[in-house]
């Protein structure tokens, strides 16, 4: 390998970007809607997912759930279990010990013995045996003697107790001004309270670790978004150093959240394989993944506005109530965006929890606007209702200068814009008014909602190597959770390299590569895609510096570096290769500017007058989020994101037995995300913009400003249809009635 000059470009955020290679780019592959890359693998079933690789010798370890809701385990008897034919060990004595998956969150260390229950569901134990099949048998066979202790599972019963979580990286509580006097001295004012329900990420892929030791250091192929601080975390409750843990997540199938986290089977997996010294491979079923992973919180939201004739807002309030278990500081923040979306001097925005012994809450995608929006945006759509206003008309009376908190100007902001164009193709201009349209038995309605996503920047690092054939290889532990990441980070190199992209290898999920951003929070393409960005201007460097000419003045393209009236070939001038590394870190970008996505939903419903049954008809979302790296993946995050939010409005709803909190309906079955049927037309469209505040690619993120938005669209658009305002969620046939 050539070593000139530094290895590594590391870029900290604290300035703009307003010159990118990528805008001087010969390519042109950027933004391109290009299939997935590992779109062939995956539909040939050669796309290895956690729960197939397959080893020699390996035992399968099926999870023992708690049936309690709280209390301590007496004893657990595994004597039957363990008679079993093929029944390896029954490991009893790991008990509840992960209780936090958050990203960044603290995993308590693994404790021996009887353990306290925490929530019913709560992986208690693990049974290793040759086959799946007789684990899961002898599963059944584990008798456990409980000491029940009463506990908390009525979120009504127990809201009064409600208490502030710590302060942490959102704060829980922003006030200013007096929001109790501008309700009284305003013309028009809402005070209304939205209730959504617990909720479960229900991704594809259940999930699923397969361990291995191989002296003294453990080999996890797991299912999960954030391999780096995954790493962290296992090392941790394993009580080994993070050297120890490698995780392998080549590709995962959707975690929407509950993948940000290890879960039980991971620790169980990982125990299991030590203490018998054979891979152990655990698979959580579809009903554990519902008991014991993270559920999204319900919420209580309190929503309060004060607007004057015009409609202008004095006030926003919203004070939220969410549910999670003692100890645990995590709460939904339904109110993230309601500190920026809209103008107004007295604001108001809290965050209690509600301690309650139900399964743990944590992150589900977009945490925060998903559902928070249902609250701010039907509120919005009442208050036009009551003034009469249009509603995108009264959202452009509110369309604020700067952030109304912070009092730093947006980086780029085209709310306005993305509601004026979705207006215009989805022919908002023909609305009527509330419960007006009737057609047979079906009433119609259109409504539409803000989406507004906050951008992200995570610390991330990559390697992008051009070996002696002239091809470029990345590497990184960031994850493709089904988003589309090897194909965005294949475009960013082959495009700055001048190479096809078939001559791009991506390798992802190994915690042995740089460590990546991992997907969440809508970070990751921008986050990783900079870190391979940075990687390949210092591979460019090199490259300048092999031609002897300065960077300025190359050319790649074509697989060959041109300069002067030279063209080399990159296989010859590398030799045995060359390599780069790259690595982003948050700076002060959060302080100087207020960055978000922004976004427009429509929806079209018709509801049946005899039966209350809804039907969405249609739906547009339109969506600014900077530079989009590939038309097709950035559309079809929106267009599942928008899929979601059909769910969220109309049928998902986790359901806790008020006796012991257990989650009834813990399966595909009960828990009703939508079907083919229930998804009609989704319209997409991205408006162009390039954010030079947010890092070298200009792209902000775009997972999760799909969702944000979109229930609320559908519940405006029921009410349009009907003229009944259902504010408790999801918006089911019985409560429409
Ligand atoms: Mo997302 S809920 O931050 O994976």
């Amino acid at each position: 390998m050539f070593g000139f000059g530094s290895d590594t470009n590391a870029l900290t955020m604290n300035k703009s970007h307003p010159d990118s290679l990528l805008d001087s780019s010969v390519q042109d592959i950027i933004g391109k809607p290009i299939d997935r890359i590992d779109g062939p693998r995956k539909v040939s079933g050669t796309a290895t997912y956690a729960a197939e690789y397959q080893l020699d010798n390996v035992a399968y370890g099926y999870l023992v759930r708690a049936t309690v809701g709280a209390g301590k385990i007496r004893s657990l008897d595994a004597t039957r279990a363990k008679a079993m034919p093929g029944v390896v060990d029954v490991i009893t004595d790991y008990a509840s010990f992960i209780r936090n998956p958050q990203q960044g969150g603290e995993t308590s260390a693994p404790a021996q013995g009887v353990e306290d229950v925490a929530y019913h569901g709560e992986i208690i134990a693990i049974v290793v045996a040759e086959s799946y099949e007789v684990a899961r048998d002898a599963a059944l066979q584990v008798s456990v003697d409980y000491e029940p202790a009463e506990g908390r599972y009525s979120f009504l019963a127990h809201r009064e107790e409600a208490e502030k979580p710590a302060p942490q990286q959102i704060p829980p509580h922003h006030s200013q001004g007096d929001v109790d006097k501008a309700m009284a001295d305003a013309t028009h004012t809402i005070d209304v309270t939205y209730t959504t329900p617990s909720q479960n990420s229900a991704a594809m892929e259940p999930h699923a670790s397969l361990a291995v030791w191989e002296e003294g250091k453990l080999t996890l192929y797991g299912a999960y978004q954030m391999p780096s601080s995954d790493k962290l975390q296992l090392a941790k409750a394993l009580g080994v150093s993070a050297d120890k843990v490698r995780i392998v997540a080549a590709f995962v199938g959707g975690g929407f959240g509950s993948k940000l986290g290890i879960a039980p089977e991971s620790v169980a997996a990982a125990i299991a394989a030590k203490r018998l010294g054979r891979p152990v491979k655990a698979v959580m079923a579809r009903q554990q993944v519902f008991d014991a992973t993270v559920r999204r919180s319900n919420t209580e939201q309190r929503l309060r506005l004060a607007a004057d004739a015009e409609g202008r807002l004095s006030a926003i309030g919203h004070e939220t109530l969410v549910s999670n278990l003692p100890g645990e500081d995590y709460f939904e923040p339904a109110g993230v965006s309601t500190h920026f979306l809209y103008a107004g001097e007295n604001r108001l925005i809290t965050h209690d929890i509600v301690r309650l012994d139900w399964m743990l809450a944590g992150s589900m995608r977009a945490p925060g606007e998903a559902v928070g929006l249902i609250a701010l945006e039907g509120a919005m759509d009442e208050l036009a209702e009551k003034t009469g206003i249009d509603p995108i008309e009264l959202r452009r009376r509110n369309e604020p200068e700067q952030d109304p908190e912070k009092k730093v100007p947006y980086s780029s902001r085209a709310l306005i814009p993305c509601l004026d164009r979705g207006a215009e193709t989805f022919g908002w201009s023909r609305r009527k008014p509330a419960g007006t349209d009737r057609r047979g038995d079906w009433l119609y309605g259109i409504g539409v909602a803000s989406g507004a996503r906050s951008n992200m920047l995570i610390k991330s690092a990559a390697k992008v190597s051009i070996d002696g054939q002239g091809k470029a290889i990345v590497e990184t532990d960031m994850t493709d959770i089904g988003t589309g990441t090897y194909t965005i980070l294949g475009q960013i190199t082959a495009e700055i390299l001048g190479l096809p992209i078939e001559d791009v290898t991506v390798h992802l999920g190994d915690t042995d590569a740089p460590p990546g951003a991992g997907s969440g929070g809508s970070w990751g393409a921008a986050s990783s895609g900079t870190s391979v960005y940075l990687a390949c201007e210092a591979l460019r460097d090199k490259i300048a510096k092999a031609m002897k000419v300065d960077a300025g003045e190359l050319t790649l393209k074509d697989g060959r570096a041109i300069a002067d009236n030279r063209s080399v070939p990159l296989a010859q001038l590398v030799g045995e290769g060359m390599a780069a590394t790259g690595e982003v870190s948050p700076g002060s970008q959060e302080k100087t500017f207020n960055q978000a996505s922004y976004g427009a939903h429509f929806a079209e419903v018709a509801v049946n007058v005899i039966t209350g049954e809804v039907r969405v008809k249609r739906m547009l979302g339109v969506f600014a989020a900077g530079r989009i790296l590939n038309e097709k993946t950035a559309r079809s995050q929106c267009l599942g994101g928008m899929t979601f939010g059909i769910g969220c409005a109309l049928s998902e709803e986790l359901v806790h037995d008020p006796r012991n909190g257990k989650i009834v309906n813990r399966d595909l079955g009960e828990y009703h995300v939508p079907v083919n049927a229930d998804v009609p037309q989704l319209d997409v469209d991205f408006l162009y913009e390039r954010d030079v505040e947010a890092n070298p690619l200009h792209a902000k993120g775009l997972g999760e400003v799909g969702i944000c938005g979109a229930a609320a669209a559908i519940g405006n658009a029921i009410y349009n249809a009907t003229g009944v305002r259902v504010r408790d969620y999801p918006l089911t046939l019985d409560k429409l009635l």
